[in-house]
């Protein structure tokens, strides 16, 4: 069994981070449908959390899940990070605290945070040193492979000195973005050289290759994946799908849409949720057309459940 400090997860499995994404509808459907182990938060700014900013806050609004969720923090400076992490503690009913170091948005590097960290190691370890001491909660590290160099070694060990209680790496570099493959070639050097849980991270899209990254490293983290196939957690739990399962999880999707954001927000929603699930599936050209062109929330939602029927 997996155990991230005091917090014993149900399946080695974790939805990954991903801005825009694994919000509150996300999270919840997430839950209603199991087979996840753990949840994390879209990146959530440290100072906007630190100045009560209202956007942050709404971001942040409390769900009842059966699934424990992380926040993810991200920011520069181990005083804002810190303070954040105390207010998540005392606050919130969130049940551990990801630090964000592995972001290669342009804004958020030149800001100092994300992947930055990754370049400035002493800065690294003050930040984890500092919100370890403002927390109790389980604390965990999503870093890089490197920012253009691998660091791998050096950043996870830092971590782990610092007292955090797991470590997440997507084997790409901050260079890398999003393109080529994960190099999961270095994860049994990087595990050999822990004694925290690792949690591997890229380019997981089926149950196949979750099972077999599961013989190296201690748990894994799964972004696109999830949005591909919403039952792959599911499955990799033992649990079976049928395709028409499709069809309950849109409508559920358009449901909570609905219920969790004003209009003018809905469609540009439905179209960031269901685009890994149309790109992966035969018929993406024709749904590109009728879904990502399309003008209106109520139109696109009829199409999608036309196109995933249900019983
Ligand atoms: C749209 C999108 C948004 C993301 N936002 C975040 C984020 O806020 N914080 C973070 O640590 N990683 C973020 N990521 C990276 C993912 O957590 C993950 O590391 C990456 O997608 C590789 O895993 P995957 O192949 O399973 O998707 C994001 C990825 C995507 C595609």
């Amino acid at each position: 069994m997996l155990k991230i400090g005091a917090l014993c997860l149900a399946q080695p499995t974790v939805l990954a981070p991903m801005a825009g994404l694994t919000d509150r509808v996300l999270r919840l459907l997430m839950d209603e449908m199991g087979g996840c182990g753990l949840m994390v938060s879209e990146m959530i700014a440290a100072e906007g959390l630190r100045r009560r900013n209202r956007r942050t806050l709404e971001m942040i609004v409390g769900l009842q899940t059966r699934t424990p969720q992380f926040i993810q923090l991200f920011g520069a400076a181990p005083e804002p990070l810190a303070e954040a992490a105390a207010i998540v503690s005392a606050e919130t009913a969130f049940a551990g605290i990801d630090l964000n170091m592995g972001c290669p948005v342009p804004k958020v590097v030149r800001s100092g945070a994300g992947a930055s960290l990754l370049q400035d190691l002493p800065r690294l370890a003050a930040v984890v040193a500092a919100v370890r001491r403002s927390t109790n909660l389980p604390l965990t590290v999503k870093v890089r492979l490197g920012f253009s160099q691998v660091n791998v070694m050096e950043t996870t060990r830092i971590i782990e000195a610092q007292g955090a209680d797991a470590v997440a790496v997507h084997f790409r570099l901050k260079s890398e973005g999003y393109t080529g493959s994960a190099h999961w070639d270095l994860a049994a050097a990087v595990k050999e050289n822990l004694r925290i849980p690792l949690l591997g991270n890229g380019d997981i899209m089926t149950v196949a290759l979750a099972r077999e990254k599961l013989q190296i490293v201690d748990g894994v983290l799964i972004g696109r994946g999830a949005l591909a196939n919403p039952y792959l957690f599911r499955e990799i739990a033992g649990q079976a799908t049928e395709e028409e399962d499709l069809g309950v999880y849109v409508r559920r999707l358009g449901d909570l849409i609905v219920e969790h954001y004003p209009e003018r927000k809905r469609l540009g929603k439905l179209k960031a949720f269901t685009r890994f699930l149309l790109l992966s599936r035969p018929g993406a050209r024709s749904w590109k057309r009728r879904i990502f062109l399309s003008q209106d929330f109520m139109e696109a939602r009829a199409f999608l459940e036309e196109t995933f029927p249900c019983r």
